[in-house]
């Protein structure tokens, strides 16, 4: 009877998350509004609260009435479920939260509040774009979506592999004047508005107000819109989130290129790249790498990393596209540091490879500071290959396990866990870089492959 009952309700509250929205009640969302949302949307919803000018996108100005997530024709307001729904799923990848612990009724109470801070809710009623049956994903046709991707120009903005390194990917600036890049589509996760073909066909038939991506509907049938939302999911790769890695045993040579097919059978370990803030603690430009996958292999006497990381440009001139690979040495082991913040005033030397499209080298060196490895009195050179591809970077390094005492370089624990970590610079935005928290490196069990 239970689960009858269950079934029942869930059916009658179709799309929306809530059975029966309350009675307006703005004083009740005011309240709330001031206490959860102001400090980031600013108190009269102009999104300059005092915390505004440290998040990269910027918390939205919500008296213009425009919103990139809804379920309606472009230049209409949202309809009060779309805003519902922000609400109870936050903005995945922004700093904007989920606000799941609040009871129902005050997330409806804060949806009313925001419609009355901006007139385009009686100007215009929200208008819902057309939307067809849903194929299903046996019947969704992901050749003749491939096709539109390319007919539409999707491929201008994220580019043919959805990498967001399209021909029109730069130079793009929002409504609010802040420089925006088009999605990297091969990162589900990073799509605020949902990776699933549903998400993704309303993000391009009702456009991402706001920010230069345009609306589809009247250029693509509600049918054919299916086959494209289900052809972007399979752009979509898998990340396998991990802050261990497993680097795989191997006997004899290591592979010394990126091609190298023994690479193929490396679990890979998806470690998310968080960018540095400025001086003034504000954010200079949109981040474009956003995170890293890190796969190594070690025989007794070498380990070998393989970086990928997608970067929409390849800058190896006068801004030079770089990473590197940090190591604590004795002097900052168990240090809770952050790459965040380092280096700074006084810090401890870490254990630098700095790896540079310009040189197309790896120099390895003990320094306190990224610059300070170039003029580091004991320096080591490292075997290295790159190759840069359709918005994406992969290299190879090779290092000792154990470097020689005379390289002052810090050794890898064959007994425990070493942690590494990675900074990366894209050199079109060359003033911030990108870092990685901690990563434990196990080389102590010999996974062999990946199961
Ligand atoms: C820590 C900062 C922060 C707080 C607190 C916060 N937001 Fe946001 N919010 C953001 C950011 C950042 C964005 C913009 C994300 C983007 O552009 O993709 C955003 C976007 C939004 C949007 C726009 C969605 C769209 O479709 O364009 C709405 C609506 C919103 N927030 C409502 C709220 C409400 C209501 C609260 C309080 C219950 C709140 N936010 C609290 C940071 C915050
Ligand atoms: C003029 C450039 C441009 C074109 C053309 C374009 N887009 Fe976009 N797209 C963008 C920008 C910019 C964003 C990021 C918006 C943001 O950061 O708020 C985006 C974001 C997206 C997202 C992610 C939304 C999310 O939930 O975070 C999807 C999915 C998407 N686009 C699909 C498409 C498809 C499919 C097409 C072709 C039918 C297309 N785009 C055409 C610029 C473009």
């Amino acid at each position: 009877m239970a689960f009858f009952l269950a079934l029942f309700v869930c059916g009658a509250a179709g799309d929306s998350d809530a059975a029966e929205p309350p009675k307006v009640d703005l004083q009740v969302g005011k309240a709330a509004y001031q206490r959860y949302c102001a400090r980031c949307h600013g108190v009269l919803g102009a999104g300059d609260g005092v915390d505004a000018k440290r998040f990269y996108p910027r918390p939205r100005d919500l008296t213009l009435g425009i919103y990139k997530f809804r379920s309606t024709v472009s230049g209409t307001p949202p309809t009060d479920e779309d805003i519902y729904h922000i609400l109870a799923e936050g903005l995945p990848g922004t700093n904007m939260p989920d606000w799941k612990h609040l009871s129902e009724e005050t997330r409806w109470q804060l949806v009313y509040y925001l419609k009355s801070l901006s007139p385009a809710f009686n100007e215009n009623p929200p208008q819902p774009v057309e939307v067809a049956a849903d194929p299903g994903p046996k019947h969704a046709d992901i050749k003749k979506g491939r096709a539109l991707y390319e007919q539409l120009g999707c491929a201008a903005c994220h580019g043919s592999s959805g990498r967001a390194n399209g021909s029109s990917a730069a130079g793009l600036v929002d409504d609010w004047g802040l420089p925006i890049r088009s999605a990297d589509l091969t990162q589900g996760w990073s799509y605020r508005g949902g990776a699933n073909p549903r998400s993704v066909m309303l993000r391009f038939l009702t456009g991402i107000d706001g920010t230069g991506m345009p609306s589809y509907s009247g250029a693509i049938s509600p049918e054919d819109a299916w086959h494209l939302a289900y052809y972007v999911e399979t752009l979509q790769e898998k990340a396998n989130w991990n802050l261990i890695a497993h680097p795989m045993a191997v006997e004899g040579p290591l592979p010394t290129t990126v091609e190298d097919p023994r690479w193929d059978s490396v679990r890979r370990t998806d470690i998310r790249l968080r960018h540095v803030v400025d001086n003034n603690g504000t954010w200079v430009s949109a981040p474009t790498v956003k995170a890293l996958v890190l796969q190594s292999m070690y025989n007794k006497e070498t380990i070998a990393f393989r970086l990928t990381w997608n970067d929409p440009t390849e800058d190896a001139v006068e801004t030079v596209d770089s990473v590197a690979l940090l190591l604590k040495t004795p002097q900052s082991q168990g240090d809770m540091l952050s790459l965040q913040t380092w280096p700074y005033d006084g810090s401890p030397v870490l254990d630098i490879c700095l790896w540079s499209a310009k040189t197309k080298e790896a120099v390895e060196a003990v320094a306190a500071g990224f610059k300070a490895v170039g003029t580091a009195a004991v320096r080591s050179q490292r075997e290295s290959q790159a190759e840069y591809k359709d918005g994406q970077w992969r290299l190879v390094i090779q290092r000792p396990i154990e470097p020689p005492a005379s390289e002052r370089a810090s050794a890898l624990s064959q007994k425990g866990l070493t942690a590494i970590g990675f900074a990366v610079w894209d050199g079109a935005y060359s003033s911030t870089r990108a870092v990685s928290p901690w990563v434990e490196l196990d080389l102590r069990n010999n996974v062999k492959s990946d199961e």
